[in-house]
């Protein structure tokens, strides 16, 4: 287990840091990420774009930022492990320090999270563990919550379950749908995940069993 922006020998990372996005649909998370790389706010490299649906448009938001992407379709795969095994490949000769799932729409199965655990993170739509799953947004509005928001953590091999870094609240306003409390979300996580990544960066994150905590600068 190797929390904070470490090689997978245990070595602090040199300078920036090295990261793939992986990413199924939009990519506004990843379009928040790249622009934060470009203009050196956050002290990292987006190697690579790893997206699991051939027209996706976040494709065409890495072309753009200049990012390299591999495309695939698990349905030319025989498991989930068989393009695992390929994208872990990838990451390697990347020498990828931190995965950063951003809305990849698919469980990660040990072949990747265990070579990764601890440097692999996601982003989810509530505040877990309440509404976990591809609808968190949704779930929290038609349950009836007041205040939902937003939840960086790190992947284990459940659903939304891994230790918690950070999490930052938002309301549900009257009359919400699930576009505009989505959006809302949305601004939200834009700040918030691009923040995270700068302390793993800084090695400020620590992870001890399932507890984070975050050093200050
Ligand atoms: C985000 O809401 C994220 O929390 C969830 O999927 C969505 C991805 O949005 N995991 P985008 O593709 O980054 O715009």
């Amino acid at each position: 287990m190797m929390p904070g922006p470490q090689t997978e020998q245990g070595r602090q990372a040199p300078g920036k840091l090295r990261i793939a996005v992986f990413a199924s649909g939009s990519g506004s998370n990843f379009q928040a990420i790249a622009d934060q790389a470009a203009s050196g706010q956050l002290d990292v490299q987006v190697e690579l774009l790893v997206c699991d649906r051939p027209g996706a448009y976040v494709i065409e938001r890495a072309e753009k930022a200049g990012v390299p992407a591999f495309v695939f379709s698990p349905k030319d795969y025989g498991s989930r492990e068989d393009y695992e095994r390929v994208l872990l490949d990838k990451l390697r000769e990347r020498q990828i320090d931190l995965v950063v799932l951003a809305g990849y729409m698919r469980l990660l199965t040990p072949v990747l999270v265990e070579p990764y655990y601890g440097r692999m993170i996601n982003i989810h739509p509530s505040l877990l563990p309440a509404f976990p799953g591809t609808h968190g947004a949704r779930d929290a509005l038609e349950y009836g919550v007041k205040v939902t928001g937003v939840t960086v953590h790190f992947v284990d091999l459940g659903m939304d379950t891994g230790p918690i870094i950070a999490q930052e609240p938002v309301p549900i306003q009257e009359g919400d749908t699930e576009d505009t409390l989505i959006e809302r979300i949305h601004q939200v996580e834009r700040e918030l995940y691009p923040r995270v990544i700068g302390w793993m960066q800084q090695g400020r994150v620590q992870l001890k069993d399932r507890k984070v905590a975050v050093l200050a600068e």
